[in-house]
């Protein structure tokens, strides 16, 4: 596997002049940030040699760099579910091929169900900390002590140092930002209301079906990880809440505009390198 992202790798620094330390997955409530990102070079993943090839989902995926601010940034726009088929090793290549960029920080959202009593849709939820509940693990498998370690430690998977920036900013704005635990489920249906009875009880706030081996293949590469969900639908004490479509998009609308607010502060916080 090493050989293959060596090779991506390079064919990236060929073509982008300014590697970033910043790397940013698009999920739900993030789709706007790429209308503030300038200077773009612009890659399709089907151009990218040994990128998982996103035709499961029909729309094609890209690989962005440029500026936000005034720092370089890296960023995915369409990520690779596990419950769309593809193995684990393709849904964390991406964080690999980051890793040997030498990406120091690593921006994520995602949708998900609430689960605790005191959210609502259209919240966002910072996460602390999360419960891996896939049935693979995405560090599986013959090691190689130059990615990482054999048994890495999870104890911060969600880098402390940006969790306190990213509050400290909800705060000086007045932005509603919750604080959770994430589980991490296969999908792809949704939880019955047992289950959501089940990962409430085990100490999830939200639940949703990506993230989780996407952070841990970034904390075994030592890259600092923020992450939040964005509360999409209500799953609380096994009675799942019936919203409306346009209520849930009127929510998901106002997260997105505080989410690229928070998620472009911390970036300006953050020291870089180069
Ligand atoms: N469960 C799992 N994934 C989800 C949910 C949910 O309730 N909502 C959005 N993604």
């Amino acid at each position: 596997m090493l050989a293959q992202l060596k090779e991506t790798t390079a064919w990236i620094q060929e073509r982008v002049a300014e590697i970033p330390e910043i790397a940013i997955i698009l999920g739900t409530g993030l789709g706007d940030l790429t209308t503030s990102i300038e200077e773009t070079i612009a890659f399709s993943y089907e151009e990218i040699p040994h990128f998982p090839l996103s035709t499961v989902e029909g729309h094609r995926g890209k690989l962005i760099f440029g500026k936000l601010g005034e720092k370089k940034v890296m960023v995915l726009q369409g990520r690779f579910h596990y419950y769309e088929g593809y193995d684990m090793k393709q849904v964390t290549y991406p964080i690999r091929v980051m890793q040997l960029l030498g990406i120091k920080y690593l921006f994520v959202s995602n949708a998900a169900g609430g689960m605790n009593r005191s959210f609502q849709v259209g919240d966002i939820m910072l996460i602390e900390d999360h419960i891996n509940l896939f049935p693979e693990h995405p560090l599986r498998g013959k090691h190689d002590p130059r990615l990482g370690l054999r048994f890495p430690d999870m104890s911060e998977a969600y880098s402390l140092e940006l969790r306190h920036v990213a509050l400290e900013i909800a705060k000086e704005n007045n932005i509603k930002l919750q604080t959770g635990v994430y589980v991490g489920t296969q999908g792809p249906s949704f939880e019955t209301p047992a289950e959501y009875n089940y990962l409430r009880i085990m100490g999830g706030d939200t639940v949703g079906m990506s993230t989780v081996p996407e952070v841990i293949v970034a904390v075994d590469a030592q890259i600092k990880v923020l992450a939040f969900s964005v509360v999409t639908d209500l799953a609380i004490a096994g009675r799942i809440e019936k919203v409306t479509h346009a209520e849930v998009m009127e929510a998901a609308k106002l997260a997105q505009a505080n989410l690229t607010f928070l998620i472009k502060e911390v970036i300006t916080r953050v020291s870089v390198s180069r």
